[in-house]
C-alpha cells in the first residue's frame, strides 16, 4: 500500500532514489513521484508503473541530494498526475511522501480551505503539507510544525518531508504505517521497507509508532512526540541485494516458485527454535488462526492439521473480521497470526485485541515488521523477500512452519521425518514446468475455473484459485470437493476447466466420486494426483503426476503446479504476474 524512500547523500540523490523506489513497486503500481531540494523544490510526477513514467518524464534527471519518493497504490482519489505524491504547500516550499490514511483529513481540510489553502489533489495526504505550510507561517521552524501537524493527524502515516528552507534536512514519522531507516557511509535513507535499501547499506533501524526522525547526510535523531530523543538498536540485514533481484528469470513470481526447494529446506532449519516455543506454551483448550488471503489459506490447512493432529477445537478466523469474535477469548486461547509482511494492517489490528485476553503466536516472514514487535512469540518463516505480489514462497514456508508447530506439540516424530524428505520431492516436481506451461495453453481464453480438494486438500484448492483470479483476471473458485453437489454442480457445462485434487490416502475414493460426478457433466478435468494411481490412468483427461505422497503432506507440493499454472496462464495472457492490477503487496490500510 505505497511505498516511500527519503535520502540524503553526499551527491545528487535521484539516480539513487529511484532505484530505491522501485524495488517497492510491489507496494503499489498506480503512480509515482519524486521531489528533491536545490533553492527550490524540484517536483516530477505522473500516472502509470515507474518505468513507463520514467521514459516519459525523466525522473532521474533533477538536481539535489536530499530527496524524497513515492509509488501509490490509490486510496483516497484516483490514480492520475495529481493524486500522484510527493504533495505541496500551496507555496510549494513543502514536499510530502505518505504512505497511510489521514482518517480526519476532511474535517482538517475543510479549515485549511477555510483559511485560504489551495488544494490541488483529492488526496488525503495533502492535508499535510499545508497544516506545516500554516504551522510554519505562524512562526514555527520546520521540525516543530511537522510535530504540530502530526498531533493533528489522525490515522495511519510513514512520512517524509522536505523543506526548501533546509536543504539537507528530511524529517520522517511513523504511525501504523511500516518506516525503517537506513545508515550508510554516503548518507542517509528513509524507506517503507528494506529491500529498498539493501544495495546502498544493511545497517538498519525500525520505527516504532509515534517516532519523529530527523535525517542528514551525517546523522539520525530519532524523537517521540515531545521530541525527547530516543536510542535505537541497530540491526545488521543478512540478505543479500541479489535477492531482491530477478536472477536471470522473466519475473519474481517464477523465481521466487524456483526457490521454493531451497526454502523448505531454510524453513526447516528452525526447527528447533519451534520446538523450544512449543515448550513454553501452557496447555491450551482452542487455538485460533488470524490471517488474511494466502496466509489465511495456511492457517486453515492449519486448523486441520491440528484438530486431527491434536484434537484441539481450532477455528480460523478472517483479520478483518476478528473484531466480531473478541468476546470468546481467554487465556486458554493461543492465537495464532499468519503473515509475510508482519505488517497488514487488518492482522496487526487484530493482534492487538487478541493480545488484551489470550497467548500470541505471529509466523511472519519479514524481520523486524510491526507484527513481529506485538506478538507474544514469532516464528520466522525464512522464505527471504518475496517481491512477487502473488505470495508463493512464503506461502509453503508458512505451511512448514505450521507443520513443524504441529509436529512438534503432537510430538510426532514421523511426521518431522516426512518433512525432512519435501525439499527434494519439490525439486522433482519443477522438472515438469514444460508440461504446465504446455497445458496452460488451453486456458488463455477460459472464463471460469473450479479447484476442488477434500480435507487437507481443500485450502489447496481455494488457494489455487485465489493465485488464478489474481494474476490472469479469471474467475476461479475453490470447493471442498464434497460441497459440489450442494449447489455449485449447476456451474459445471462442457469444457469448463476443473483442477481436481487427488492424492492418495483416505480422503480419495470419495474426491475420486467427486470427480466423475464432474467429469460425467463435462467439464475439462485436469487432475493433480499420484505417479502410482491407476484409477486415474483411466481417466482420458490429463494428469499431472505428483511424487506419491499421502494425503496431509500433499498440500506442500500441490501447490507448486498451481502456482505454475497460473503463472503461465498469466503470461500468456500478457499480464504482468509481478503486478497484478488493483492488488499491493503490503496491504496497510483495514
Ligand atoms: C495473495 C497475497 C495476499 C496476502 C494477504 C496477506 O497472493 O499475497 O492475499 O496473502 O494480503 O498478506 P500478509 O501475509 O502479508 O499478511
Amino acid at each position: 500500500m505505497c511505498g516511500i524512500v527519503g535520502c540524503v547523500l553526499d551527491k545528487k540523490a535521484a539516480p539513487t532514489i529511484i532505484e530505491s523506489i522501485k524495488k517497492l513497486e510491489y507496494r503499489g503500481y498506480d503512480s509515482v513521484g519524486i521531489a528533491t531540494v536545490t533553492d527550490k523544490i524540484n517536483l516530477k510526477k505522473g500516472s502509470g508503473k515507474i518505468k513507463d513514467v520514467n521514459n516519459e518524464i525523466h525522473l532521474t534527471d533533477i538536481d539535489g541530494n536530499t530527496g524524497i519518493a513515492h509509488v501509490r497504490w490509490a486510496t483516497h482519489g484516483i490514480p492520475t498526475k495529481e493524486n500522484a505524491h510527493p504533495h505541496c504547500d500551496c507555496d510549494e516550499k513543502i514536499s510530502v511522501v505518505h504512505n497511510g490514511i489521514i482518517e480526519n483529513y476532511q474535517e482538517l481540510k475543510e479549515q485549511l480551505l477555510e483559511e485560504g489553502h489551495i488544494f490541488k489533489s483529492d488526496t488525503d495526504t495533502e492535508v499535510i503539507p499545508h497544516l506545516i505550510e500554516k504551522y510554519m507561517k505562524e512562526g514555527q521552524e520546520f521540525l516543530v510544525a511537522v510535530q504540530s501537524t502530526i498531533k493533528r493527524l489522525k490515522g495511519s502515516y510513514a512520512l517524509a518531508i522536505i523543506s526548501k528552507d533546509e536543504p539537507g534536512k528530511i524529517i520522517g514519522a511513523r504511525n501504523e504505517s511500516p518506516l525503517i531507516v537506513g545508515l550508510a557511509d554516503h548518507g542517509n535513507f528513509l524507506a517503507s521497507d528494506v529491500p529498498a535499501i539493501l544495495k546502498e547499506t544493511n545497517k538498519v533501524i525500525y520505527l516504532d509508532n509515534e517516532e519523529i526522525i530527523v535525517l542528514t547526510q551525517d546523522n539520525v535523531d530519532i524523537m517521540d512526540l515531545e521530541l525527547n530523543k530516543k536510542e535505537k538498536n541497530i540491526d545488521i540485514i543478512t540478505w543479500s541485494p541479489e535477492m531482491a533481484e530477478k536472477g536471470g528469470y522473466d519475473h519474481f513470481m517464477l523465481k521466487e516458485i524456483h526457490e521454493e526447494p531451497q526454502v523448505i529446506k531454510d524453513t526447516l532449519s528452525e526447527s528447533n527454535k519451534i520446538n523450544e516455543i512449543v515448550s513454553n506454551f501452557k496447555n491450551f483448550n482452542r487455538i485460533c488462526f488470524v490471517a488474511c488471503g494466502t496466509s489465511y489459506h495456511a492457517s486453515l490447512i492449519g486448523e486441520y492439521l491440528i484438530e486431527t493432529e491434536l484434537a484441539i477445537p481450532t477455528e480460523v478466523i478472517l483479520a478483518s473480521e476478528f473484531e466480531f469474535f473478541k468476546k470468546t477469548l481467554d487465556d486458554h486461547t493461543l492465537v495464532i497470526f499468519i503473515t509475510q509482511s508482519g505488517e497488514t494492517a487488518d492482522t496487526l489490528k487484530a493482534l492487538k485485541i487478541a493480545k488484551e485476553k489470550s497467548e500470541t503466536l505471529a509466523i511472519v516472514n519479514v524481520v523486524g515488521s510491526s507484527i513481529t514487535r506485538e506478538a507474544d512469540h514469532v516464528i520466522f518463516t525464512r522464505a527471504g523477500p518475496e517481491i512477487g505480489v502473488a505470495a508463493t514462497k512464503t506461502y509453503l514456508s508458512q505451511l512448514i512452519c505450521i507443520y513443524l508447530l504441529v509436529a512438534h506439540m503432537a510430538e510426532n516424530n514421523e511426521l518431522l521425518e516426512k518433512l525432512g524428505k519435501l525439499s527434494e520431492l519439490s525439486e522433482e516436481l519443477l522438472t515438469r514446468e514444460e508440461q504446465i506451461k504446455e497445458i496452460s495453453k488451453k486456458y488463455k481464453y477460459a472464463r471460469d475455473f473450479f479447484y476442488i480438494g477434500r480435507g487437507f486438500n481443500y485450502p489447496t484448492a481455494l488457494e489455487g484459485a485465489l493465485k488464478l483470479k489474481e494474476i490472469t483476471y479469471i474467475h476461479g473458485e475453490g470447493y471442498a470437493a464434497g460441497e459440489l453437489k450442494h449447489g455449485p454442480l449447476a456451474l459445471i457445462e462442457d469444457n469448463i476447466p476443473v483442477v481436481g485434487l487427488l492424492p492418495p490416502g483416505p480422503s480419495y475414493a470419495k474426491t475420486f466420486s467427486n470427480l466423475q460426478e464432474i467429469i460425467s457433466r463435462g467439464a475439462d478435468m485436469i487432475i493433480l494426483g499420484s505417479k502410482d494411481d491407476k484409477q486415474i490412468d483411466m481417466i482420458e483427461d490429463k494428469l499431472l503426476f505428483n511424487p506419491v505422497i499421502d494425503e496431509i503432506l500433499a498440500p506442500l507440493l500441490y501447490i507448486i503446479d498451481l502456482q505454475l499454472l497460473a503463472y503461465y496462464i498469466s503470461i500468456l495472457k500478457g499480464i504482468d504476474p509481478d503486478k497484478p492490477k488493483n492488488l499491493a503487496k503490503s496491504v496497510t490500510v483495514q
